[in-house]
């Protein structure tokens, strides 16, 4: 703080108060902060519907199933939850640069990602699908020699390129971009859960899929910084979560919810 500010904030003036008593952190990442000042941030990638996804009907507001559970930790935890939207390949530099206080993104813990974050217990498992328009495309072998997509950063991108032989892997920083450029043929198909395929299946009678068989089950868990204590307190609130039954509940009423809302 300069000297002639710090001066002004000494006076008392009315018009500086607030910006002499605000912290830095306010509005940010905050939970390294001041004890006081309760608000925990959460990065996520909303292009995930039902785990997370923009409510268009409703003022653009960031819902859905990691959204629910997050609020309900963080409330649990006594933090107000603020939610900063950005690209799922963004989300663990962003909370290792501190400008989120934790991730849920329906992000898989895998051995790689473990090295640059802890995470929580896995909250909910799903699996793999290959999606594609029409139906020339059966297994895995007739990628051959087509162009897939996948979500940048993800792990159906490591997938794709250990599983497809001989298929151009098309990199996307968002799923729905995905999904248009396979209904318009841009591209051949894509590697996606079978949760988030629902909603494109259920609205699109011209695509179709199949599931990679020997494919390891993928589970969402919620990622911390590396021994950030934050993680322990919301492991401990999410499992009373799991214990009491409330994330079925939520699992039910996202996942087995009939009506998606369109893009
Ligand atoms: N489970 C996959 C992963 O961890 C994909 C998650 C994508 N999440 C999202 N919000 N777009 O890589």
């Amino acid at each position: 703080m300069k000297k002639g500010f710090l001066a002004l904030c000494i006076a008392g003036l009315a018009a500086f108060s607030a910006a002499c008593g605000a912290d830095v952190n306010e509005g940010g990442s905050s939970s390294s902060g001041s004890e006081d000042d309760k608000v925990i941030v959460m990065g996520t990638s909303a292009d995930y519907f039902p785990y997370e996804f923009v409510d268009t009907a409703n003022g653009d507001e960031i819902v859905g199933f990691d959204i629910d559970i997050a609020k309900q930790v963080a409330e649990n935890m006594g933090y107000e939850l603020k939610i900063e939207d950005m690209d799922f390949g963004s989300l663990l530099g962003a909370l290792n640069a501190g400008r989120v206080d934790f991730v849920m993104a329906g992000m898989t813990p895998t051995e790689e990602r473990k090295e640059n974050a802890d995470f929580s217990d896995i909250y909910f498992t799903a699996k793999n699908l290959i999606l594609s328009k029409g139906d020339a495309i059966q297994s895995l072998e007739d990628l051959n020699g087509k162009q897939v997509g996948v979500q940048l950063g993800s792990i159906q991108e490591g997938i794709a390129k250990d599983q497809i032989d001989g298929a151009e892997i098309v990199a996307l920083n968002k799923i729905p971009e995905i999904i248009q450029e396979i209904k318009t043929g841009r591209i051949d198909a894509m590697v996606i859960e079978d949760t988030v395929a629902k909603k494109y299946l259920d609205q699109d009678s011209e695509l179709s899929t199949f599931e990679i068989v020997d494919e390891e089950e993928a589970g969402s868990a919620a990622a911390f910084r590396k021994d950030d204590e934050l993680r322990n307190q919301f492991n401990e609130e999410l499992n009373k979560l799991i214990e009491s039954g409330e994330i079925e509940k939520l699992a039910q009423k996202w996942f087995e919810e009939e009506a998606a809302p369109a893009e």
